[in-house]
């Protein structure tokens, strides 16, 4: 991430679903509790409660129907397009149930990061948390990863873990979501921090 020193650092987020993570991270913005401000929501999905979160928000949303393209490319040209409108220097996914690829990656790798609801390179993909839960495992977790054109594949920036030894999925999701929103905003701090040493 290459970033201007005399300016707040300008994120994108990108999501498909409920949006949590994406409202925790405009939250902090707007708290001052990182140096930043969300400046778009970019979500393939346009009646996912993320756009309502951003609608009241007020963050500028960018929400597509991944087959009104003749490919991923024309959309992901529309979206580096935007993305280099806004002048954005971070992309933070967060649900974006997407692989991203070459022509994002191609602008904007290095600057895109995810975060995922497992000990990462454990349980990558879509059910993380329930296939955690049906193996049986006594320690959690949450990972903050770059993106590559790898699934759930780049290379890790921060984890955390947690045990649990009870037998409620519902208690595990929450307690990963909680941790994912401190977890998000910690990373995307420490990042902001470290680019401008
Ligand atoms: C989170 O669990 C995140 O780790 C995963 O998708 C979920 C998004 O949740 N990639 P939300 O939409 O931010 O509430």
């Amino acid at each position: 991430m290459t970033m201007k020193n005399e300016k707040s650092v300008r994120i994108a987020v990108f999501a498909s679903g409920n949006g949590s993570n994406f409202e925790a991270i405009v939250q902090a913005a707007l708290s001052g509790r990182i140096d930043a401000r969300v400046v778009l929501l970019v979500c393939d999905k346009p009646g996912a409660f993320v756009n309502e979160r951003a609608a009241r928000l007020g963050v500028e949303t960018f929400a597509f129907r991944p087959k009104d393209y003749v490919s991923k490319e024309a959309f992901e040209w529309e979206i580096a397009r935007l993305l280099d409108e806004h002048e954005v220097d971070l992309v933070c996914l967060a649900g974006y149930m997407r692989i991203i690829g070459p022509t994002l990656l191609g602008r904007y790798g290095g600057k895109i990061i995810n975060i995922h609801p497992s000990l990462l390179p454990a349980f990558r993909g879509a059910h993380a948390i329930e296939q955690a839960f049906e193996y049986g495992v006594k320690v959690y977790g949450v990972s903050i990863h770059y993106v590559d054109d790898t699934l759930d594949g780049g290379k890790i920036i921060a984890q955390k873990a947690f045990e649990y030894y009870g037998d409620d999925i519902r208690e595990v999701e929450s307690m990963i979501h909680a941790i994912e929103h401190e977890l998000y905003i910690d990373t995307v701090n420490k990042l902001i921090r470290e680019k401008k040493q």
